[in-house]
């Protein structure tokens, strides 16, 4: 199992907020706070939360790359973010990472799931991608795998997992020193 019986997740950047309605109906469980720095993306986090109020919590406006984006927030166990890193500033990153060592405690585990980057090995799809996002945005791309381990290292983690998921995807599992 890798969420605790009766899990708090605090989700970074929930999007549309589907992986939090998926997560919660295979889990009865756990309680989920969706949040997100966009206000379009909170609308539908939101009809989520409608619809299954008492697991689903209503979005907070977070910005992780604003210092002391943790601060204030209800105690949680774990953190999931989906699909950030690689569409936001490198700050996001290390506002993420920052965060998490301040809101977790030790054995807590943090969900980081998308594309990543493996030097010289690394998935001509990830390159491609990588190509296309910076086109698009100058400061975004696929991150190397190996610069994300060292940031949570820093910040208090390491890395636990990594499994392979669809289309050149991993989720890494990051615990809590
Ligand atoms: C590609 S979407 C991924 C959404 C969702 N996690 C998913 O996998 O479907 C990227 C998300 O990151 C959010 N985001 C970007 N920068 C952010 C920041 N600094 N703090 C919090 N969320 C951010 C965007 O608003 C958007 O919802």
């Amino acid at each position: 199992m890798m969420l605790p019986q009766g899990a708090r997740v605090l989700e970074i950047a929930s999007g549309a907020g589907q992986h939090g309605a998926y997560f919660t109906e295979l889990r009865p469980d756990i309680i989920w706070q969706y949040s997100d720095v966009d206000t379009d993306a909170q609308e539908s986090q939101k009809a989520y939360a409608c619809e299954n109020s008492s697991q689903l919590k209503l979005p907070l406006q977070l910005d992780v790359t604003q210092g002391n984006w943790w601060q204030r927030l209800e105690p949680i166990t774990n953190i999931y973010c989906a699909n950030m890193i690689h569409i936001a500033p490198w700050e996001a990153a290390l506002g993420l990472a920052k965060g998490a060592g301040e809101l977790l405690q030790a054995g807590d585990k943090l969900f980081l799931y998308g594309p990543f980057l493996f030097g010289v090995d690394s998935a001509q799809s990830n390159l491609d991608f990588t190509a296309n996002l910076k086109q698009r945005n100058p400061v975004w791309g696929v991150r190397e795998l190996v610069d994300v381990e060292e940031l949570f290292v820093e910040n208090g983690f390491y890395l636990d997992q990594k499994i392979t998921m669809p289309r050149d995807n991993y989720l890494l599992v990051f615990r809590k020193r």
